[in-house]
């Protein structure tokens, strides 16, 4: 396995892994070692792994989600694995979504900076997206090194924030990404969570921000004031020095560590080009099944 980086903070392309291999024959020591130092790593295929695949490779991480993460109302699933997300913008029968599909709203809030299931407390250490369909032109998507932008941060700023909590809400983001309102069963479908704003990346031992734009407010603060930090650190954490935009190709695998980053999707013709995309997701903890039913 070699591994080229991409970006001058993070960020790297691997290349020599073979997602057919089985599990106990992967560099697993290599990648993580890789993941931990460039919080971003793009596997190149000439063709997307299965499903199947895709999922045994995600588990060599930790805990991978099993079943829905919150409900939302009237969506039919387009794929049968369990432990994949769709996001690309498929229905069920694989016709592109009409623009007013409840899902198709929904996946808008991804254009917004974010760190994936901030708003669970058991949060996503990695993500794995695969693409199955890549549009012909848009639809990139950016990265954000959070322990490059705290690094960066005046020293004032670091000892202000060192001790503050977050709560974080799907809602939230949802609401500023144009959702509708959300239905009484998606909100008690998923409440809100509180994290560390400033913690230490596991895999790296470096400080980073934790943001998102699941992030409503600063626990114990007047809500706007802590609605003006968290947007003055989200400018702040995407200047264009802290960012990676990947533009995708066919068969690409994307992992990314949402300990240490922050990625959005970009704009695409999403009612005339086909995408898609497939995500399977490593937790903190296993997941406790008994609670997600
Ligand atoms: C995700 C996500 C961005 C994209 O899958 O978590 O935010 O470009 N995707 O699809
Ligand atoms: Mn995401």
């Amino acid at each position: 396995m070699h591994v080229n980086p991409l970006h001058p903070v993070f960020a790297a392309e691997v290349t020599g892994v073979d997602f057919t291999a089985p599990a106990q024959r992967q560099p697993v020591r290599d990648l993580h070692d890789a993941i931990h130092r460039y919080g971003v790593v793009v596997f190149r295929n000439e063709r997307p792994p299965t499903d199947e695949q895709h999922v045994a490779f995600s588990r060599l991480f930790g805990p991978v989600e099993v079943g829905p993460m919150f409900k939302i109302t009237g969506d039919k699933k387009r794929i049968d694995n369990p432990a994949l997300v769709d996001v690309g913008n498929l229905d069920a029968d694989g016709n592109i979504m009409q623009p007013d599909n409840r899902r198709m709203l929904f996946r808008k809030g991804d254009r917004l900076w974010h760190a994936d299931m901030s708003f669970h407390h058991n949060r996503a250490t990695y993500s794995l997206l695969l693409g199955h369909e890549i549009p012909p032109e848009g639809g990139d998507t950016e990265f954000a090194d959070m322990r490059a932008a705290y690094d960066a941060l005046p020293e004032k700023l670091k000892t202000l924030i060192e001790d503050l909590t977050v709560e974080h809400s799907i809602w939230h983001s949802r609401g500023l990404a144009g959702f509708p309102q959300p239905t009484e069963e998606e909100i008690e479908s998923r409440p809100p969570a509180h994290h560390k704003l400033v913690h230490t990346h596991p895999g790296s031992g470096r400080k980073a921000l934790y943001l998102a734009s699941h992030a409503s407010h600063i626990v114990g603060w007047p809500v706007e004031l802590g609605r003006d930090l968290l947007k003055m650190l989200m400018r702040f954490a995407t200047q264009p020095q802290f960012v990676y935009r990947h533009t995708w190709k066919l068969g690409d695998l994307l992992m990314w560590d949402n300990l240490a980053t922050m990625h959005r999707a970009t704009e695409f013709e999403d009612t005339k080009y086909r995408r898609d995309m497939r995500r399977a997701t490593c937790r903190e903890r296993p997941i406790d099944l008994s609670a997600a039913a």
